[in-house]
């Protein structure tokens, strides 16, 4: 198995999950996506994550992204957890969780890191754009519970890089100005960002906020 890198084709397959078998390529669509591996069911890092991401489902589905969870338990074990994460977080799971009990897709996506722990997946997080490159990777220990806020905050920045040929400086919050590609020549600069821009250094140029 080769590691996945930046910008490789997601790797395709079909799983089971909790709603319903997929094939993921034809699920993504023409939307990103995000596919995050926890350790296991039934524990507590876990049960907040899986809340927290219910809650910002509206989040994801204004930036047109679409969640996949996975761990390697099997079908039985996440439906019977979903009731505790419902009940303990107050919230409604609403999206997939893939069985993976079988490791096909945790292996596909090396999701499992032995020195670790050689059973259970690491919290891997993979952000998937619209051409189904892969655009985001994050590896967090099984005892991190994950900032779902940065990783919005991520997705805002590749989707303005995607669409509007900015970058975002460092500690970017959504509304800050934004740095202009290099690739763009100072002769495209007016009407590509017609909310004009400043001029730091020839390599260092700021443009306020495009419109996402
Ligand atoms: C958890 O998911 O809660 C967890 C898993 C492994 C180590 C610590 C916490």
């Amino acid at each position: 198995m080769t590691a996945i890198r930046l910008g490789d084709l997601a790797p395709d397959f079909e799983a089971k999950t909790t709603h319903g078998d997929i094939s993921f390529h034809e699920w993504l669509g023409d939307s990103w996506g995000i596919l995050f591996s926890h350790p296991a069911d039934y524990t507590p890092v876990c049960t907040t994550e899986l809340g927290t991401v219910a809650k910002y489902r509206g989040e994801f589905d204004k930036r047109n992204v679409k969640v996949a969870a996975l761990s390697v338990d099997g079908l039985k074990d996440h439906q019977q957890w979903i009731v505790d994460i419902n009940e303990t977080q107050n919230t409604t799971v609403n999206f997939p969780i893939i069985a993976d009990d079988d490791r096909k897709v945790s292996s596909l996506y090396d999701m499992i890191h032995p020195n670790t722990d050689d059973k259970t997946t690491v919290r891997s997080v993979f952000v998937i754009g619209d051409d189904k490159k892969v655009k985001l990777i994050i590896t967090y220990p099984a005892s991190t519970g994950r900032n779902f806020d940065e990783l919005l905050r991520v997705i805002d920045s590749l989707q303005l890089t995607a669409y509007n040929k900015v970058a975002t400086p460092a500690n970017w919050r959504n509304g800050d100005d934004c740095v202009i590609l290099p690739s763009v020549s100072n002769e495209q600069v007016p009407s590509l960002f017609p909310k004009g821009h400043k001029e730091v250094k020839p390599y260092l140029r700021f443009t306020p906020q495009p419109k996402m």
